[in-house]
């Protein structure tokens, strides 16, 4: 089966072009939505390589727990010889990881994050995807990055015949800064380095610069523990690009200790943007679809709520234009992440428990 994948990205043929990296992003999401579909098989069987990194969630709470997800190959037909997909259904959510992590839905979320992430922050480090019923069965259809070319970090680190300087290129890329405002305003809980893809040139361990110049190209999958508070906090480490533009290690006591490190001005832009056009995204048909999911929420908090508190991170990221995560953000308010035992300077002209002036007018929800 394996074989008979494409051997090049499948974006890369297409004729239209793209100020997506993944190709012509409106025509992909609608192929996804309507072309016809057969499913190939199970992902893992048919992909050697995601057998091997697969499917282990990450999240503290829940380590050395069988934690699967199912997922399956999926071909999409169109004029132009189709490309592979990636199917999970809402059927084959864990309900372990559900129970633990106290989410209701992951197929909406993985659906509104990445509709947050293309349509609102205008980041493009999701997968084109799409709600899907094949065969009776409902879940989020995304493109198939062929692992050619888009590797896991984890299985790029092992490969790469040099990891500083590897790392330390990934850590400099302007994607790796988006994922990490991306998990900071949606609250990504499991950003390990399995569910990062990194484009490669197809030699092992080689990047692809051609994305943004000079630039590893970093890809965002798998964002489904995301929009809870109780997951978040749950988790007992931050992880992945958020922890590390927010804090540092350190090394005498092992604590985590506040950065201050600056937003990119460009990034700023797309984050100022987001703010003016919340109310668009807020009232699009994805987002009320994991609204009106609510009732099956579990923590206390109403989606809605969770939704606001989001809009209220983008706010500080606006307002402070630094990273942020709960490792730094002690005097935001406490309800929109978590308090650390390191104020970040940013906020350290504020009282303990005052609201920043810039966040005032945002009545504090009730529970
Ligand atoms: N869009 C995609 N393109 C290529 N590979 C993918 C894609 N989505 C998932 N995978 C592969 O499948 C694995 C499991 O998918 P993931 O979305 O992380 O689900 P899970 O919740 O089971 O961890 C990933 O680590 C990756 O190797
Ligand atoms: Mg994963």
């Amino acid at each position: 089966m394996f074989e008979t994948l494409p051997p090049t990205d499948q974006a890369a043929e297409q004729e239209s072009l793209p100020e997506s990296r993944f190709g012509d992003r409106d025509l992909l999401n609608r192929e996804l939505r309507e072309n016809p579909v057969t499913i190939v098989g199970p992902l893992a069987a048919n992909i050697p390589s995601v057998r091997e990194s697969t499917n282990q969630v990450e999240l503290g709470v829940l380590v050395g727990g069988e934690a699967f997800n199912e997922a399956k190959l999926a071909h999409i037909d169109d004029e132009r010889g189709g490309f592979y997909a990636v199917f999970k259904p809402v059927s084959g959510e864990n309900t372990e990881v559900k129970e633990s992590t106290k989410i209701s839905s992951f197929y909406l979320r993985e659906m509104v994050a990445a509709h947050l992430t293309e349509n609102l922050l205008d980041f493009d480090i999701t997968p084109p995807i799409a709600s899907r019923l094949i065969d009776g069965e409902l879940g989020s259809l995304q493109m198939y990055l062929s692992h050619e070319h888009y590797v896991t970090a984890t299985k790029f680190l092992e490969e790469c015949s040099n990891f500083e300087d590897a790392l330390a290129k990934m850590h400099a890329s302007t994607d790796h800064s988006r994922i990490a405002l991306l998990d900071f305003i949606i609250l990504g809980a499991d950003r390990s380095d399995d569910n990062m893809l990194i484009h490669t040139t197809g030699e092992k361990g080689k990047l692809d610069f051609n994305h943004e110049e000079g630039q590893p190209d970093l890809v965002a999958i798998d964002n489904a523990i995301s929009f809870s508070l109780h997951a978040y906090n749950a988790d007992p480490k931050l992880v992945g690009p958020s922890q590390m533009l927010s804090s540092s290690r350190n090394l005498q006591n092992g604590e985590l200790a506040s950065l201050a490190l600056p937003i990119p001005e460009n990034l700023r832009i797309n984050l100022a943007q987001a703010l003016t056009n919340w109310d668009s995204f807020y009232a699009d048909e994805t987002t009320r679809g994991l609204v009106n999911e609510d009732a099956g929420q579990k923590t206390g908090v109403s989606i809605e709520i969770e939704l606001e508190w989001a809009r209220q991170r983008i706010a500080a990221l606006v307002e402070t234009g630094i990273f942020l995560s709960r490792a730094n953000c002690k005097r935001l308010p406490e309800h929109i992440c978590r308090e650390s035992a390191h104020p970040h300077p940013a906020f350290a002209s504020y009282q303990e428990n005052e609201i920043p002036p810039f966040l005032r007018h945002v009545k504090k929800p009730t529970r």
